[in-house]
């Protein structure tokens, strides 16, 4: 029997240590190394590469089944040509999760449209990639939740369920109002994730209006200086990409009509 080949030594190899991504690559690997356009550097890094992929789309794949994450947002989807206001070099260090190992907080503020909850879940994915548990609600989902916990007798196990994931997003703070139970019941969370877990938020309102959204001054300033005191704020201002979407479709069925459309105060979204 003929002693088995370096190929099939390292196919055997990887399979031993489990990493099928590289073993799929492998082929195609050491054709480039043999056909002289791969390096052995190149190579490893290629097949390591491959590995690396395959484990985070298994991640995020498990994450979204239980996360709750309403869609797939990545860093790379995002136009900051569009929305100039945000400093490219915040967003990107942000998504070097720092933040989640520090604990630290982010908030999204702005208006609609301009890509609060895309940045939100872009770094829910990017947390999620990295092996870190995430989940996702927002703020009217987590307080029904919560609600109903507290009426079946299990708030104290929801909310250890809430605490536990590295990165918690709250989304879409000031579209609907809270009970001021369900307030209190955001506050206890807030308070049991303080220093314990991340959080990132995104709200269409400024936080001097985050006592009305919550029913009570006294409880929001409380919040708000736990969520704040390690926080990391992003204000966008700027127009709406869903309304772009809008003009740049009926520019192409009416060009002249859009031009008009694209130049009335109506079809801009003022900053908050
Ligand atoms: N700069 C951008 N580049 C690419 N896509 C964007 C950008 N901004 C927003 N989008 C897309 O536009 C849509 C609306 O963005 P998003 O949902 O993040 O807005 P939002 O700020 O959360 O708005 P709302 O306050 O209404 O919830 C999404 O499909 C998002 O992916
Ligand atoms: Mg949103």
């Amino acid at each position: 029997m003929r002693p088995p080949s370096r190929r099939e030594r390292i196919a055997a190899q990887l399979a031993d240590l489990k990493m099928p991504g590289a073993l799929e690559a492998l082929d195609g690997v050491l054709a480039g190394v043999d056909g002289g356009g791969t390096t052995a550097a190149e190579a490893i890094e290629r097949l390591l590469a491959a590995q690396i992929e395959l484990r985070n789309g298994r991640r995020l794949e498990a994450a979204m089944r239980s996360s709750r994450l309403p869609y797939v947002k990545t860093l790379a989807a995002f136009d900051f040509a569009f929305q100039p206001s945000i400093k490219r070099e915040q967003i990107d260090a942000l998504h070097e999760l720092g933040f989640v190992e520090r604990r630290e907080n982010v908030v999204f503020l702005g208006p609609p449209g301009v890509g609060k909850t895309h940045l939100a879940i872009s770094l829910a994915i990017t947390a999620a990639e990295s092996g870190r548990k995430i989940y996702f609600g927002t703020l009217t989902d987590l307080v029904d939740s919560l609600e109903e916990a507290k009426a079946a007798g299990r708030l104290d196990r929801r909310l250890k369920i809430l605490t536990h994931p590295a990165l918690l997003i709250v989304d879409e703070i000031g579209y609907l109002p809270v009970t001021q139970s369900g307030a209190v019941l955001f506050f206890q969370l807030v308070n049991r994730r303080y220093g314990n877990g991340s959080t990132v938020l995104t709200s269409n309102k400024g936080f001097e209006e985050w006592g009305r959204i919550l029913g009570d001054e006294v409880m929001a300033a409380a919040l708000l200086d736990r969520l704040l005191h390690r926080c990391h704020i992003v204000n966008i201002r700027g127009n709406s990409y869903r309304m772009r979407r809008h003009a740049e479709l009926s520019k192409a069925i009416h060009p002249l009509a859009s031009r008009v459309d694209a130049e009335s105060p109506a079809s801009k979204e003022s900053p908050s």
